[in-house]
């Protein structure tokens, strides 16, 4: 049984939340209605940030790293900024202190990018996220949908350089 901790409260006072809020209630605000919720939310706002992500989570009170598990996972949804391949590095506390900050460092020094910033040769775009619900696996990401925990800066940069 899952321990409900919905914060009912939208990110911004932008009036599409609205919208996003009604549709949900209307589908049963169920965890079965993540992708009809993750859809209502781009059709509001053209894609789906990081606070889409986490209202539609708190919401359903789906796992966040499901929630952008399956968001990343489905090329019809559109996370921005948009590449080929999508890395979401958890910034919460639990990662930050574990290494995320060295993670998103290695990232840049790397690959010249920065959150919500993709390569100039449109191959990665880096997100982040406030926490991924797998904390236990700090420093955690999200490659392409598939979560990736106790990762340092060299092992994600390797495996970001093989997709
Ligand atoms: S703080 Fe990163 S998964 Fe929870």
């Amino acid at each position: 049984m899952p321990v409900l901790t919905a914060k009912r409260t939208a990110p911004t006072d932008d009036k599409r939340w609205r919208i996003v809020e009604t549709r949900m209630r209307r589908l049963g605000d169920r965890p079965e209605a993540l992708i009809e919720a993750l859809h209502a939310a781009q059709e509001a706002f053209g894609y789906l940030d990081s606070d889409a992500l986490q209202y539609v989570s708190d919401i359903l009170g789906v796992p966040p790293a499901k929630v952008y598990g399956v968001a990343t996972f489905y090329s019809f949804f559109t996370l921005k900024p948009q590449g080929e391949h999508t890395c979401v590095v958890c910034t919460g506390t639990a990662c930050y202190i574990n290494g995320a900050k060295d993670i998103m460092a290695g990232i840049d020094a790397h690959f010249g990018i920065k959150p919500r910033q993709t390569t100039p040769d449109g191959k990665l775009s880096l997100l982040t996220a406030r926490c991924l619900g797998a904390c236990s696996l700090a420093p955690a990401v999200i490659v392409d949908g598939n979560v990736h925990g106790k990762i340092t800066a060299d092992e994600l940069i390797a495996r970001l350089e093989a997709i």
